[in-house]
Parts: structure tokens; sequence; C-alpha cells
């Protein structure tokens, strides 16, 4: 066999083949190969069981049979366990092969290249202009940027797009507050966004008390519909004031998108949505409002899904269809990511379930569409995360506070450290930690946010994975040797500890592949993690500085392989690393 990368999938292949060669199996058998614990090999075929159990037969029988029919292999050894489990054994010669051809940065990254990849549209970040980032949009910038990179590694072309909420009644409100005040947009002090928000607020506060004022926000909207000239002037600067707050951010966080088009971008493209919907008799009338039921689905054959408010208003469903609709049309995406919160599911099912009757009543090849949600960022009162007088946390406030606390930790650590030197470890730190700390949690699950936590040196956390790395980079340093070898003189791994932290680098393409499926970064992180500990023992037990230069170099293989393949999986997740800490 050829030194593939994702074991899992040759194995696969491989027993799929010798088990079409024997009878009881016909062409239907899933081997279902996953990586086995230690105890039992390294690789497992479990699907030997429920295909026996479907068939009526004996498994350990059937098991025996497809053992028989496998061709010799010098590169592992196989056992039957249990009831019928197929265990696999890589021989140490194909695990250092497997390191030699994959386990460099650049051979990681030429391996990972699958050959069926797509053109994926990712949809995250997505804030409302005129407020503030708080830290309720962190999970959808981290995560979806983190996906992007899984996604972009494997060989598939990535759009960016930022989907920012720019067009709603907030502006009317908003310009409203404005002209009441008699507010001048050049003039807004040294935080413009805050103040933007504090208007908001204020404007909101007066249309609840005051009918007139309603009405006076209603129709700044109305003018700014129109293309009241001053109305778009006004929110072109607003739009203006508001990214760049945005991108202070994302510069901070190394996030760049392709697009920021935006609500507003698909304003003029709402009209199609209703002619085609109505066309096609996919929407109805319903109290003035055009609707869109889906009579199959339990809950939204009753609760509608909205597409033109009674007062002849588009909204975030119709600018969501034309938004699909364009990324099809315009940019042939194959498959369309949108990274939210949880709460908008029934949002997101409805878009899904409508785009799906539209497309094929206009023939047109629907993208794959996925909603990757993600739970809330709880305080230590496990309540959504507010500051001590109960507003919404900054995003801004939060990660400078991340700096400065990292840079607190290098300080403590080396004394003698320049300031810059100290601010760029402590960015790249704190930065990994709070990203980390998010990215490690299942994103379906909500966490309580603990600085001490995403900071500790020990545990599933950045800053132990940069640790690792800083070490690994220290053994070179004092063995005056490149990381990049060669390691020439590599014998395959004997002691237990060397097999593995051998085979736990054979599972990267694993980890990375179950990421994928499930558009679930925190299956990387454990991954991560648990190589990161296993290198951690082969480190405690094993001497790298050996005089046997057979020995030696394959230690050194393996902490220049661990610590790419760390580099690389952090990378992914957004996160940089240092040579020392
Ligand atoms: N602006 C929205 C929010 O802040 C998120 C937009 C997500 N993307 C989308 N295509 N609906 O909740």
């Amino acid at each position: 066999m050829s030194i593939s990368f994702d074991l899992i999938n040759s194995l696969d292949n491989f027993v799929t083949k010798a088990a079409q060669s024997v009878d009881e199996f016909g062409q239907e058998f899933d081997p279902q190969t996953r990586s086995a614990d230690e105890r039992f090999g390294d690789f497992q075929a479990n699907g030997v069981l429920p295909f026996a159990k479907k068939m009526g037969k004996n498994p350990r029988e059937l098991a025996q049979k497809l053992i028989d029919a496998l061709p010799a292999s010098e590169d592992w050894s196989v056992k039957i366990a249990g009831p019928g489990f197929i265990n696999f054994t890589l021989s140490p010669e194909y695990l250092l092969k497997w390191i030699c051809t994959h386990g460099s940065t650049d051979n990681l990254k030429a391996s990972a290249k699958d050959k069926e990849n797509s053109k994926v549209v990712i949809d995250y970040s997505s804030p409302n202009t005129a407020k503030q980032m708080h830290v309720g949009h962190i999970r959808s910038t981290i995560i979806g940027e983190s996906l992007a990179r899984i996604l972009a590694f494997q060989g598939n072309e990535i759009l960016r797009d930022n989907h920012l909420g720019d067009w709603g009644t907030q502006f009317g409100i908003l310009l409203f507050a404005i002209k009441e005040q008699g507010i001048s947009l050049d003039d807004l002090g040294d935080d413009p966004i805050a103040r933007l928000e504090d208007l908001y607020r204020q404007g909101n506060a007066r249309i609840k008390e005051d009918e007139n004022a309603l009405v006076g926000a209603r129709q700044e909207l109305v003018k700014l519909q129109d293309g009241d000239e001053e109305n778009l002037k006004l929110w072109e600067k607003i739009r203006d004031i508001s990214m760049s707050s945005f991108l202070k951010i994302y510069d901070l966080l190394d996030v760049h998108f392709d697009h920021s088009l935006g609500e507003s971008f698909y304003r003029d493209k709402v009209d199609g949505i209703y002619e085609e919907l109505g066309k096609h008799k996919i929407c109805q009338e319903d109290d003035g409002a055009l609707v869109v039921f889906h009579p199959e689905h339990k809950r939204f054959a009753k609760q509608p899904f909205i597409i033109r408010k009674s007062d002849g208003a588009s909204n975030y469903a119709t600018t969501d269809l034309a938004t699909l609709g364009y990324r099809e049309k315009e940019w042939q995406a194959e498959q369309i990511i949108y990274v939210t919160d949880g709460r908008q599911r029934d949002h997101f099912e409805q878009l899904f379930l409508t785009a799906k009757k539209w497309f094929i009543a206009e023939e047109r090849k629907l993208p794959t569409l996925a909603h990757v949600w993600f739970g809330t960022i709880l305080g230590d009162d496990n309540k959504a995360i507010k500051t001590r007088d109960g507003q919404p946390v900054k995003l801004i406030d939060l990660l400078e506070e991340a700096i400065r606390r990292a840079a607190d930790m290098v300080r403590q650590k080396n004394a003698n450290l320049s300031d810059e030197e100290v601010q760029r470890r402590a960015k790249v730190i704190g930065l990994g930690a709070v990203k980390y700390a998010d990215l490690s949690q299942d994103r379906t699950l909500d966490y309580v946010f603990s600085w001490d936590k995403m900071l500790a040196m020990q545990g599933n956390t950045a800053p132990y994975l940069q640790y690792a790395v800083a070490r690994i980079s220290s053994i070179f340093r004092k063995m005056e040797r490149s990381s990049d070898g060669p390691f020439n003189e590599a014998r395959p791994p004997q002691s237990d500890a060397e097999r593995k932290l051998s085979r736990k680098l054979l599972f990267f393409p694993i980890a990375l592949k179950q990421a994928t499926r499930e558009l679930k970064p925190h299956f990387l992180c454990t991954y991560l993690y648990e190589l990161a500990t296993d290198f951690s023992s082969f480190y405690n037990l094993e001497k790298v500085m050996v005089d046997d230069p057979e020995v030696r170099d394959l230690r050194l293989l393996l902490c220049s392989s661990t610590q790419s393949v760390l580099q690389t999986g952090l990378s992914l997740l957004g996160i940089e690393t240092l040579e020392e800490m």
C-alpha cells in the first residue's frame, strides 16, 4: 500500500475490496473503519458486527472470512477481537514511513488537499452596523474563520462574506435621533461608534414614550428606503464609522473578508423574490403580509416564514433569500455555511425549506446549505455574560483585557523582555486563549467564560499547546539542529512512548475530517490536546540527546513532526505560536 495520508479512507477501501470477493458480503458492506484504542491496535473495522446481525450470520465467522480474503501486507498485522471486530496494528516501519512522508508542515499542507473540492461561501461575523460588536459576535467570527481555514486547507475555494446587518428599522430610529438632537456625524468624539450606539438607545427610548417620535422614526426610514439623498449620506457615514470599528477587531483577530456586502446590497433584489415565489405559488398573502408555510413540517405548517411585512417592507427573510440566490447565480456557490447563534435555528430551517422549493421550481441547482449554530457565552452566574452594570460586554474591551492579562503572564516569566516583545507575545497568547476557549467546546453548548481557565498553562488550553510548540523549539535550539531535519538516520519507533506518539501523529487527518464533516472545530482541538499530552509523556520518558544517531534522529523527527502538526492545527484555529514563551 502506498503511504496514504488518510489511513481510515484507504483501509476502508482495502477492506471493502476484500469483502467484494467474499460471497457473503456482496456490495453493500460498510467496513466502518475508525481509529482504535491502543490496547487493541491502531485501526479497527467495526462493520462486520451490524452486517452479520442484519444477515442473521455469525459475526466471528464472517470476520474470519474477511480476514482470509485480505491480501497479506508487511505494513500491518490484523486480528479478530471480541465478537467480530477486525483490528489492524501498523508496523513500526510503516509508522516511520508515514511520518517521513507527511509529517512536515509543507507535506501536511500538500497531503491534505482533497481532489473533491468545492466553492464554499462562509457567511460569518455579520454584525449589525451602528452598534458595537459585543461578545455575542465573537463566536460567529472565531468559528466561521476557523471553518474557513479548515475547508481552505483541504483545497476548497472559500469566499468569506460578512453579511452585515446594515439595512433595517434601526436606521429610522438612529436618523431620527441624530436629526432631533442636531448632531453632526463628523463630530462624534473619540469613540464614534459608542456615541452612535448611545444615540440609538436614546432614540429607542424616545419612540417608546412619544407617538410623534415613533412616526418621525418611521418617516426617516421610509425616506432612506426611497433614496432620500440626505438620509443616504448619513447612512453611508454610519456604515463607514461602524466598519472602521469592526476592522479594528478583525485586524486583532486576523480575520479578513472577501466581501462585506451586507443586507443593504440586496435591497433592490427583493422584488424578484416576491415575483418568483409568487409565480410558483410558494408564498401566499396572510393578513396583508406575504408568507410561506411548509405543510409537510410539524411546526412550519402553521408558523409562517414572513417574507414581506404587512406594511410592504422587506425583512431579514427576504434579504436572506435574495442573498442565497445571488451567491448561487453570481458566485456559483456550491456550498453555503451560515454561522450564527442557535436562536436563529428556526429562521434558517425555514429559509432552507423555502429555498429548496424555489430552486426546484426554477430548475436551479441548490447549493448545499448548512446552518452552523452555537450556544451562549455565560458569565460566572451561568447567565449570558454581561458587564457589572448589566450591559453586553464590548468585544474590543474583552480582547484588550485578554492581551493585558497575557502581558502580565509574560512579564512574570521573563523580567528582562522589552515592552515590544512582551506585547508581541501577549497578543499571541491572549488572543489565542480567547479563540481556543471558544473553539474547544462543542459549539452547540453554552460555556462559562473564565480568564483563569483559558489562560492556564495546564489543561486543554491554547497556552498549553503553544507551550508545547515553544518547548520543542527550545529542544532544537539546545541541540543546535534544525527542526526541518534531515533525520536520515531515524530507525522505526520501538518503545511504548515512541509508538504512542507516532500513531497519534497519524490520526491528524482523522481529526481534520471529523471537524470538517460536522463543521465543528472542537474535534481538532481535542486531538491537538491529546497530541500535546502524548508528546509530554514521550518527552518525560525518552531522552532525545542520546549518542545513538538512529535513536536520536527518530526522537528528533517525532519532536519536529509533533511541532508541525501542532502549529498546523493551531493555525487552522486561527491561533499563532511562539518560539519562546
Ligand atoms: N446580522 C445578523 C445578526 O447580528 C446575523 C446575520 C447572519 N447571516 C445571515 N445571512 N442571516 O444576528
